[in-house]
């Protein structure tokens, strides 16, 4: 039996489909997502959850309508604007991963502030993946490994070095996934990461996802037995 998740990574998806069941444009699921998040931000901190990692936009994700990724990119920015001073004063340590030189120079410098605001906080540790894809981190990771080590060989670099060059540097690995909206797939969020992450998917669609749709997900995660290759018997000695 397991308790709390360390690290909880959440595919935060539906936020399109919850918009349409209301004939309201896109953009507004994206907003009420938005709005959400920021109370399963609070109640993983009161349940003293470390980590939490979100996938806002994948490197993917600009494959949508012009007038939705730009929609998007507004979300972002309101949201590191407004909302930076409310987490710094919850003790929220934020963290953007993903590839942002894609993004227009004002948005990078609202990350670099965001970050730097929030840099000494401790409670929880927020982590957003904007522009970013699993492949992308694994090999800029391999590539920042050999920058770093001019003259060896790739075959020279071990799992333990990879992993200190991922974006996730210095975090544990997600031990649960929570994706919403129904879908049961991955796609290209933390792949090296989930090595050994439980998997929940729900039907709920994001801007759905509350409180008490958070703890069901908590409660199935307690129950599962985590064997990292074991057998059954080891864990259960382990644990006694
Ligand atoms: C997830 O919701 C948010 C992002 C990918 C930015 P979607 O926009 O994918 O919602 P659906 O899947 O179309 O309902
Ligand atoms: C995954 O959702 C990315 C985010 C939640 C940001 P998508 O809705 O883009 O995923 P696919 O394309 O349906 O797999
Ligand atoms: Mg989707």
């Amino acid at each position: 039996m397991s308790a709390f998740p360390r690290h909880l990574a959440i595919i935060m998806d539906g936020n399109g489909r919850w918009a349409k069941k209301r004939l309201l444009p896109r953009q507004a699921g994206h907003l009420m997502g938005a709005n959400g998040l920021k109370r399963i931000v609070k109640a993983c901190a009161g349940h003293d959850i470390k980590y939490l990692t979100i996938f806002a936009f994948s490197t993917e994700n600009w494959r949508r309508p012009p007038e939705e990724v730009s929609a998007l990119m507004s979300l972002f920015i309101q949201y590191l604007t407004r909302e930076v001073k409310d987490m710094a004063e919850q003790g929220v340590r934020l963290r953007i991963i993903g590839n942002r030189e894609a993004f227009d120079p004002p948005l990078q410098r609202l990350i670099e502030q965001a970050e730097s605001v929030t840099a000494h906080n401790t409670r929880i540790n927020l982590t957003v993946a904007a522009n970013y894809g699993g492949q992308w981190d694994i090999l800029h990771a391999a590539q920042t490994w050999s920058q770093a080590h001019p003259g060896q060989p790739l075959t020279a670099m071990t799992e333990h070095d990879l992993a200190a060059h991922l974006s996730t540097a210095g975090m544990p690995d997600p031990d649960l996934l929570i994706r919403t909206g129904g879908e049961s797939r991955i796609s290209n969020f933390l792949l090296w990461q989930m090595a050994y992450a439980e998997f929940y998917f729900t039907d709920i669609l994001w801007p759905d996802f509350d409180e008490a749709a958070l703890d069901q997900a908590l409660t199935w995660y307690g129950s599962r037995v985590r064997r990292f290759g074991k057998t059954d018997e080891q864990v259960l000695g382990e644990s006694v």
